[in-house]
């Protein structure tokens, strides 16, 4: 939890960074993501990690250790004054603006995002003090109400046929998904990951994607991670398809990861598991945290019905990639 008392105003950061030309608005309308100038005139953008100091650190040591392995991801840019720092409580971070284009929903994007998120699996990184991930601690009650409440969700969508889907997936999560991966827990790899892997996250530079929201940042079965990028790939994505990967888009993705990742015999064994419980977790999460105005946007209200529909049988992970 955050213990700011009062917030940041845009004219404190200012001053703390010696930032000009800050933008009033933010970049997002979730989330404080300032553009502005150095003092040395470059471009910059700044915005709060969530967590305390030691997570920030902690952060940092893995976004720095990441793009010392060539794995592009924002850093904290080189300042005159201290970069992060803590005002009211919040760490904000000066970083690099990042002038790339944004993903379309193009082939050769789709092969890259999947070869970005293979090296970042497969690359060694310092991981002390980041996130580590925990299975809720949900009872069956839980699972109930949260399928009521999908349902009002959906059938004020007018899909009903969603609603089934939601429901089995419920049931199939609590009975067989979630109790597979926990029994077989010490037997995932986990790694370094952004768990936020998403179109709007990554810009394409000519040097390739980079990675410009790795604030979510934590220690988590790798599987997890890639299940999670299938599920919300074109979440939010303005320039994204209102929909998740084709079959072919999710072969050239998976096969791009492949070059880097051998998966377990384990690992594949519970891949449909792991995407249940990213559908369920991470994916019904969305379809509830939509609001009317999200909605309403036909990109994303497409999107969002095509999630609710989506079960692990239409996302195979390939077999083991041969180039
Ligand atoms: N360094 C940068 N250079 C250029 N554009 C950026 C940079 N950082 C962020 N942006 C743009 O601003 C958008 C929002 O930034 P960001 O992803 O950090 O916020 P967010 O997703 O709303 O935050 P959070 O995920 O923490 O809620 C990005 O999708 C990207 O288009
Ligand atoms: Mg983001």
């Amino acid at each position: 939890m955050d213990t700011a008392d009062s917030e940041a105003t845009t004219g404190e950061l200012a001053e703390g960074f010696r930032l000009s030309g800050m933008h009033a608005e933010s970049l997002t309308r979730f989330a404080r993501v300032y553009r502005a100038q150095t003092a040395a005139g470059e471009d910059i953008v700044v915005k709060r990690t969530p967590g305390d100091a030691g997570r920030t650190e902690a952060l940092m040591r893995w976004t720095r250790s990441l793009d010392h392995a060539g794995i592009a991801v924002v850093i904290p840019a080189g300042l005159d004054v201290a970069n992060p720092q803590e005002i009211h409580g919040e760490h904000w971070v000066v970083y690099p603006w990042i002038d790339g284009a944004p993903y379309t929903g193009t082939e050769g994007q789709i092969r890259q995002a999947g070869d970005y998120l293979g090296r970042m699996h497969a690359v060694e990184v310092p991981t002390q003090g980041m996130r580590t991930y925990s299975y809720p601690d949900s009872d069956y009650s839980e699972v109930v109400s949260d399928c009521r409440t999908l349902e009002g969700v959906l059938s004020s969508q007018g899909d009903t046929e969603a609603i089934e889907v939601i429901r089995e997936l419920g049931r199939r999560w609590w009975q067989e998904s979630l109790p597979g991966l926990k029994k077989h827990d010490d037997e995932l790899p986990r790694t370094a990951v952004s768990s936020d892997f998403k179109a709007n996250n990554l810009l394409y530079t000519e040097g390739g994607p980079v990675l410009v929201d790795p604030d979510n940042g934590g220690v988590e079965p790798r599987i997890f991670d890639l299940a999670l990028a299938l599920v919300l790939f074109h979440n939010e994505g303005d320039g994204a398809p209102g929909r998740l990967f084709t079959d072919s888009e999710w072969e050239t993705f998976s096969r791009a990861y492949l070059r880097h990742v051998q998966l377990t015999d384990r690992e594949r064994e519970l891949w449909s598991a792991a995407l249940d419980h990213m559908l369920w977790e991470e994916g019904t999460w969305v379809l509830e945290d939509n609001d009317a105005a999200a909605w309403a946007d036909s990109r994303q209200r497409a999107f969002l019905l095509n999630l609710a529909h989506t079960t692990p049988e239409s996302y195979p992970l390939p077999d083991e990639s041969v180039a």
